[in-house]
């Protein structure tokens, strides 16, 4: 089912790099950031998931990513995530660029991951910055509040809030090193990251999509898998790297 081209490639690329979404972790139970459970259904996720609505209503918006804490933390990495951690032992460069905050690559072990959309077991307060972990602070029914008084908040990207600067610059050195780029289980619509597959292709690399479906990028890429990454990731490390 892989082309020869992606397996020569593979065999002598030093430099890979991975984006992935909420598609590569779907099997896991993760809903998919344009789900329809639970508040996704209530509320646009464009509406509750900025600073605004956070200030405006901090209770609600506490109340959204509790039941989203509770969700990740109960789930585990499938077996797409282990895949890629195994991909990883078998290049020198091998970058996970991530738009997920669930944390499941590095629960699965990939060492290398760059997270454009922060990370959803961190906290940190408006105010001092401080950093709380979810022990501290999830029995809170309201919107937890540090000493200083200032409201703690999740350490994920909201809309309108710039993507943490070291970590988009390591995905941008990323894409325009690598030999080999994949595209996992995104909708590959939301800017910037849909850019990097982009800048990969500028700087040569060789494009592969996986999805369940085509997406935006599917045109330009030089190769487009069909399927679920949780079944096709595994397969290709089955075939290539063992
Ligand atoms: P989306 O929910 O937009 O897209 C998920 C993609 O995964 C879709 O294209 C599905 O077809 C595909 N998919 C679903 N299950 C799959 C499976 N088992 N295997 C392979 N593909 C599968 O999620 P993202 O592209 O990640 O931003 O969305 C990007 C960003 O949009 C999110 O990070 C979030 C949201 O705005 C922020 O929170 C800042």
């Amino acid at each position: 089912m892989f082309l020869q081209k992606l397996i020569s490639r593979l065999r002598t690329a030093q430099h890979v790099a991975v984006l992935t979404g909420a598609g590569i972790s779907a099997e896991s139970g993760v809903p998919t950031f344009r789900g329809t459970d639970g508040l996704w259904k209530k509320f646009r996720p464009e509406e509750l998931t900025n600073f605004d609505a956070f200030i405006k209503n901090p209770d609600l918006v506490w109340e959204w990513y509790k039941y989203r804490k509770q969700i990740i933390s109960n789930i585990k990495p499938n077996p797409g995530h282990y895949a890629l951690a195994e991909m990883e032992k078998h290049h020198e460069h091998f970058a996970i660029i991530t738009q997920n905050v669930d944390n499941l690559h590095r629960r699965a072990g990939s060492k290398n991951v760059y997270e454009l959309h922060g990370n959803i077991e961190r906290n940190y307060c408006i105010d001092c910055r401080k950093e709380f972990s979810d022990v501290e602070i999830l029995s809170s029914e309201k919107a937890p509040r540090c000493k200083c008084s200032g409201l703690i908040r999740p350490g994920v990207v909201w809309f309108g809030e710039m993507l943490p600067e070291d970590q988009w610059n390591a995905s941008v050195a990323a894409a325009e090193q690598a030999e080999v780029f994949f595209s996992l289980g995104t909708s590959a619509v939301v800017y910037p990251a849909a850019s990097l597959p982009m800048v990969a292709k500028h700087a040569g690399a060789y494009i592969v999509e996986i999805n369940l479906e085509r997406t935006d990028l599917s045109s330009t890429a030089d190769e487009v898998l069909l399927g679920k990454s949780g079944e096709i990731l595994p397969r290709l490390v089955e075939t290539y790297y063992k």
